[in-house]
């Protein structure tokens, strides 16, 4: 799978599409490092990545929300705090089973359902809402 952010995903605020393309790239490397049979180094540098900078992430998405009066802003929080969970899950299969090839499954499972279903999707209806009301 080649992960490539496209501009059908931009919401327009500089800010968010920037950490999409950020994410975008970093999962891309764990794909990458997968198929060429390297995806156990990789797992945990991504994993660390992602509780760090979706945490900033997420904070971002939901002030542009809150700021223009989203409408379906809980349910995209509660996305947000799911996904966040995830993250933590793996990240405690990492420190008790290090990296075994189920966890880097896992991580790319969870990856690309997040990939797929969130941003393709929900992010997607929030930079429509955006554009549509004017953006602020
Ligand atoms: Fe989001």
């Amino acid at each position: 799978m080649n992960i490539e952010w496209t501009s059908d995903l931009a919401t327009g605020v500089a800010e968010i599409d920037n950490q999409h393309k950020e994410i975008f790239s970093r999962f891309d490397r764990l794909f990458t490092a997968c198929s060429e049979g390297k995806g156990k180094e990789e797992v945990l540098l991504l994993l660390n990545f992602l509780a760090d900078y979706v945490k900033e992430h997420f904070a971002a998405e939901e002030r542009l929300q809150l700021r223009n009066a989203y409408p379906d802003y809980p349910n995209h929080k509660a996305e947000h705090a799911r996904f966040m969970a995830d993250v933590a899950k793996l990240q405690a299969e990492f420190k008790a089973e290090g990296a075994t090839l189920s966890l880097v499954i896992m991580t790319n499972k969870t990856l690309t359902s997040w990939l797929t279903q969130h941003i393709k999707k929900r992010d997607t209806e929030v930079a429509a809402y955006i554009r549509q009301e004017g953006g602020r």
